[in-house]
C-alpha cells in the first residue's frame, strides 16, 4: 500500500477502505509517514469529507494508537461525559457527584483549559492539596470506595490524535467535521467507558457558533460512538452566554458547591440535571423522566454534595474549602465593572468574557503560563437582566492590578445593551440520539 494512492483516492472524492485508514494512522503515529503526506490527506478530507463508516474507522484507529483503558475492574455501567468546551462550564463538578450518588460509578479523565475555555482539571487543582495525577490502580480504588474520581489524562491516550491535532492546527484543517468528531471521540473511546453523554455547546462562546453546525457535530459523534459499541447521546446546550455567574477556577468550584447545596444559579442547575439524567438513562436507571427525578433527589438530599466531599478527601484535597468556600485563598485585588447605561442586557459575547478572565490570570495565554487559581470574573448581571447606569454588572478578581483596564474593556465590549427586554434563551436546544434529533 502507498500513501500516495491513499491521498489520490481521497483527493478524487473516493471512499477510503478500512485498510487504507489503518495504514495511514499506524504509519503516521510511528513516524513512517511524513507530515507533508499526512497534511495532503487532511486537506483532501477537509474538501471531500468522510462518510460515517470512514469516520468511525478513523476514530477507532486513532483510539487504538495508544492505551485503551480497561475499566472492567470497576463494577457497573460506566458512563462518561464530554463537553466541547465553554465559558463558566463547571458542569463536571456538579454532574459527577450527582451520578455517583445515584449508584453509577464515575471514572473520568478530564482536561485543562484551552484558550478562552476553562478545564475541569485546573478547577479541581484550585482545591488546596487536590491530586489530579493518580496511578491507575489507585484511581480504580477511589472509584470503588468513593463512587467517583476525576483525574488528569494519564498514560498514552490517542497519540495519533495528538500528532494530527498539532498538524491540523498549522495546516488550516482544524474545522473539518469528521476530523473534529474523530479527534474528540478517539479520546473518549480510549478512556474506556461503556456509554457517553456529549454536551455540545452552541453560540458565541462555543467552537460551533450555529445550532445547525452543532447538531451536525453531535450527529457525527453519536454515529462514531454507536458504531464503536458505545451508547451515545448528545445534548446541544446554550453557550451564547456564560453558564452560571462565575468564570475562573476557585470561583467556579465555589459556584459548583453552591449548586450542590441547592442554591446555585438556575441555568447551571438545570443543564447539570439534564446531563446527569441522560447519563443515568444510559446506565439503565429508568426512563428519562425517572432519571431526571433521581438526579433532582440526589441534589436536594445532599447525597451529591457528600460524593464531592468523598472524592476531595480521597484525592488529598482540603475538604474544609468545600464545607466553607470562603476559605478558598482570595484574590488580592477586586474591582467592580459598572453599567455604562440604563436598559437590558440583550447579548453577551461569551468568548470575550472568557478572554477577560484569562487576562486576569485565570487561564493560560501560552502553554507554560501558571494559572492564578483565585482570579476571574463574577457576572452579577447576565443576558435578559435589567440594569441601571452605574450599577455593578461584574466583579473582577486578580493579582494583576495592571490587567484590570483590559479585562474591563473586554467585558464592556462583550455586552450589548438595549431598551427592549430580549426573549429568554433556551438552555437545551436539542437532543441527538442514534435514532432522532429532537429540537426544543
Ligand atoms: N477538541 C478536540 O479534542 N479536537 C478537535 O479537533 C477540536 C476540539
Amino acid at each position: 500500500m502507498r500513501m500516495y494512492d491513499i491521498i489520490m483516492n481521497k483527493r478524487n472524492g473516493g471512499v477510503l477502505s478500512d485498510e487504507e485508514i489503518a495504514f495511514f494512522i499506524d504509519g503516521y503515529t510511528n513516524g513512517h509517514i511524513p507530515d507533508y503526506q499526512a497534511s495532503a490527506l487532511l486537506m483532501a478530507i477537509w474538501f471531500n469529507g468522510m462518510n460515517e463508516h470512514e469516520t468511525a474507522v478513523l476514530t477507532d484507529c486513532m483510539a487504538r494508537s495508544g492505551d485503551m483503558v480497561d475499566l472492567s475492574a470497576i463494577p457497573g455501567i460506566k458512563v462518561d461525559k464530554h463537553s466541547t468546551g465553554g465559558v463558566g462550564d463547571k458542569t463536571t463538578l456538579v454532574i459527577a457527584p450527582i451520578v455517583a450518588a445515584c449508584g453509577v460509578p464515575v471514572a473520568k479523565m478530564s482536561g485543562r483549559g484551552l484558550g478562552h475555555t476553562g478545564g475541569t482539571i485546573d478547577k479541581l487543582e484550585s482545591i488546596p492539596g487536590f491530586r489530579v495525577s493518580v496511578e491507575r490502580e489507585q484511581f480504580f480504588q477511589i472509584v470503588r470506595d468513593a463512587g467517583l474520581s476525576v483525574i488528569g489524562q494519564t498514560g498514552n491516550i490517542a497519540p495519533a490524535d495528538k500528532k494530527l491535532y498539532a498538524l491540523r492546527d498549522v495546516t488550516a484543517t482544524v474545522d473539518s467535521l469528521p476530523l473534529i468528531a474523530s479527534s474528540i471521540m478517539s479520546k473518549k473511546l480510549a478512556a474506556g467507558s461503556n456509554a457517553i453523554v456529549l454536551d455540545v455547546k452552541t453560540g458565541s462562546g462555543a467552537f460551533m457558533k450555529t445550532l445547525d453546525d452543532s447538531i451536525g457535530l453531535a450527529q457525527a459523534m453519536v454515529s462514531i460512538g454507536e458504531r464503536n459499541g458505545r451508547r451515545t447521546i448528545a445534548l446541544i446546550t446554550d453557550m451564547d452566554l456564560p453558564l452560571g455567574h462565575a468564570i475562573g477556577n476557585s470561583l467556579e468550584v465555589a459556584e459548583s458547591v453552591a449548586t450542590l447545596k441547592g442554591h446555585g444559579p438556575a441555568d447551571l442547575t438545570e443543564v447539570c440535571l439534564q446531563l446527569a439524567a441522560n447519563m443515568l438513562y444510559l446506565a439503565d436507571k429508568g426512563t428519562l423522566d425517572e432519571c431526571r427525578r433521581l438526579a433532582g433527589d440526589a441534589l436536594s438530599s445532599g447525597a451529591a454534595l457528600e460524593k464531592l466531599r468523598a472524592m476531595v478527601i480521597a484525592q488529598g484535597g482540603d475538604v474544609s474549602v468545600i464545607d466553607d468556600t470562603s476559605k478558598f485563598p482570595q484574590a488580592p485585588v477586586t474591582y467592580e465593572v459598572k453599567s455604562p447605561s440604563d436598559g437590558y442586557i440583550t447579548h453577551m459575547e461569551t468568548e470575550k468574557c472568557g478572554i477577560a478572565s484569562v487576562a486576569l490570570g485565570a487561564g493560560r495565554e501560552s502553554k507554560e503560563d501558571d494559572i492564578d487559581m483565585s482570579a476571574g470574573v463574577v457576572l452579577v448581571k447576565k443576558t435578559g437582566d435589567k440594569v441601571t447606569r452605574g450599577e455593578t454588572i461584574a466583579r473582577l478578581y486578580t493579582a494583576k492590578q495592571s490587567a484590570l483596564p483590559e479585562a474591563e474593556r473586554l467585558l464592556l465590549d462583550a455586552i450589548t445593551f438595549s431598551d427592549k427586554q430580549p426573549a429568554p434563551e433556551k438552555l437545551i436546544l436539542a437532543r441527538v440520539s442514534k435514532d432522532s434529533v429532537e429540537r426544543f
